[in-house]
């Protein structure tokens, strides 16, 4: 088992802002495979090793929480180095500004036939009235939230559950309609097929969902970067104290990622 992330390589300006513009109108972008079969392995190994630990399913520790094991970053240092692995840390904070931090690490375990309906997350940032059919796409959204996901396990089929997303949904104002395939301006879902360890990043807002799978245990590694104006959500919010180790070695960047801030608005 490797103890090391790889740092990876950030985009070029050029390149980044490219991205950038392609995630503002599409709502994600797919980065493809950027791990390597070790880390991979190693990943998966310690999501396996968590679940396998009967310590980490005492309610109170809320280690893990149904198919979700949160704050990964405090069981390993390998997750926590996740959260400044090249080239998404710098695509996020292009996005989400330099001051943004890493709002939640939660690794996904689904078992045969888990899946997710369709869904934004959390609240609507931009809702609509049913009479307005949706936002302008002349005018850039800010974007407060984003889920990186990156899959351990092969998905090359529909039948490996994949992640999907409908493109530039995160402009309809809206939940997605109750349908297996919802279109957004003519758009239907895309997949993220994938080699394990291959990476993909989307709004929060956009509508998306992980597609049942029949036959493994599907292992995603995740996370979730924020604007510094959304509250970090790490159980149990203001009683929440993070484990010393954590910043154990920890450069600046992977502090302020961690929460670690510099005086602002409001405090
Ligand atoms: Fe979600």
């Amino acid at each position: 088992m490797t103890n090391e992330i790889q740092q990876g390589k950030p985009f070029s300006g050029e390149e980044t802002q490219q991205i950038v513009e392609q995630f503002n109108r599409d709502g994600y972008y797919f980065l493809g495979e950027i791990f390597t079969s070790e880390e991979t392995a190693t990943l998966k190994e310690l999501m396996e090793q968590k679940h396998n630990d009967p310590c980490m399913h005492d309610e109170a520790g809320d280690h893990i929480r149904g198919i979700s094991m949160m704050r990964m970053f405090e069981y390993h240092k390998v997750y926590r180095d996740l959260i400044v692995r090249e080239p998404y840390v710098s695509l996020a904070e292009a996005i989400l500004g330099e001051d943004c931090h890493m709002m939640s690490q939660n690794a996904i375990r689904y078992l045969p036939g888990q899946g997710g309906g369709w869904h934004s997350d959390d609240k609507l940032h931009f809702p609509l009235p049913d009479d307005v059919p949706r936002h302008d796409p002349r005018i850039p959204l800010p974007c407060f939230v984003i889920n990186v996901l990156i899959p351990l396990i092969d998905i090359e089929t529909i039948d490996d559950g994949p992640t999907q997303v409908v493109p530039g949904s995160h402009y309809s104002g809206r939940r997605p309609p109750a349908e297996e395939n919802p279109i957004f301006e003519g758009k239907g879902p895309v997949s993220f097929f994938t080699k394990a360890g291959g990476a993909y990043m989307f709004n929060s807002q956009v509508w998306h969902r992980g597609t049942p799978n029949s036959n493994q245990i599907r292992y995603i590694a995740a996370f979730t970067y924020s604007q510094r104006i959304i509250a970090q959500r790490l159980y149990p919010f203001i009683d929440y104290r993070m484990p010393e180790h954590v910043f154990d070695g920890a450069d600046e960047r992977l502090q302020r990622l961690l929460g670690r801030h510099e005086k602002g608005a409001f405090g």
